[in-house]
């Protein structure tokens, strides 16, 4: 059990990633509470809203020492229309947010979709240092996402750390479709390591305030880690358990 319980706001708390981190949380005794835009009834301490009302989402920060940022379009959506003002302006609100209400910690949820188009040497594991190369614009607003929680660290003297997430299905169709692709299953991310990965996020004392990192989430991969996984263990301590398929849960 932590030494600390912390107060966390979770956004995106009714999605699939925010369900899984927020029992994880709730487990090892964090005050959790969730914002999201779509209701999310096992959460006692629930904000509806949209992350575009700042009074709303002001309101869900008061009293909290971290945030994790879940909430966002997962998918390559139409940039204008969704991209623009849920992932980039979105992602703007909740750190400006924070800043103002001296929130010490931003745990941002970016993807691996960001070193996708990087070129690869088979058998050797990715390290967060790599650069960026994206394949789509949805992963181009992770990029800014990352780059933001660094300019509120270095300018704000925030504690900030981007988890560039693996595949967490959604449903049965993405269940399905690691079931028929063993190169994804290298990617995927079971909902205890999801879980166990936030936790470590939020209770390690690192990155410390002003200070930005960058780490992989995944669970184990089935050969060799695609993704250098020594940095979250050495900064925030965390280890994966679960190796696909263990850790679908309820799509299991
Ligand atoms: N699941 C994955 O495999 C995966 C992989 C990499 C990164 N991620 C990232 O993790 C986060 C969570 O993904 P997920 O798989 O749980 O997606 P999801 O669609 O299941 O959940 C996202 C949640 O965010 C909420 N939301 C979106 N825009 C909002 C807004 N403007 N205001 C309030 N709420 C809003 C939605 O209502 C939804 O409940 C996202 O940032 C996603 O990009 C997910």
């Amino acid at each position: 059990m932590p030494t600390v319980p912390h107060r966390i706001l979770v956004t995106g708390a009714a999605g699939a990633v925010g369900r899984a981190v927020c029992r994880a949380l709730g487990e090892r005794g964090h005050a959790v509470r969730g914002f999201d835009r779509s209701p999310a009834p096992e959460l006692a301490d629930f904000v509806q809203g949209d992350l575009a009302e700042s009074r709303a989402l002001g309101g869900a920060c008061d009293g909290v020492d971290t945030i994790i940022h879940l909430a966002a379009n997962p998918t390559d959506a139409p940039f204008l229309e969704r991209l623009v003002p849920d992932n980039i302006v979105g992602t703007w609100r909740v750190f400006e947010a924070a800043a103002l209400r001296g929130v010490g910690r931003v745990i941002f949820a970016s993807t691996l979709q960001v070193v996708d188009g990087l070129p690869r040497e088979p058998g050797r594991s990715l390290g967060v240092d790599a650069g960026t190369a994206c394949r789509n614009l949805y992963a181009a607003t992770k990029v800014l996402g990352e780059e933001i929680a660094r300019v509120y660290a270095h300018r704000h003297g925030l504690s900030t750390l981007a988890a560039r997430i693996g595949w967490l299905p959604r449903g049965a169709y993405d269940v399905e479709t690691l079931r028929r692709s063993p190169a994804a299953r290298d990617i995927y991310l079971g909902r205890g390591d999801c879980g166990r990965f936030f936790c470590c996020a939020v209770e390690a004392t690192r990155p410390a305030p002003g200070e930005s990192a960058v780490l992989y989430a995944t669970s184990l991969a089935l050969g060799p880690a695609p993704f250098d996984p020594a940095p979250a263990e050495r900064l925030i301590g965390y280890a994966a358990r679960e190796r696909w398929p263990e850790g679908l849960g309820e799509l299991g």
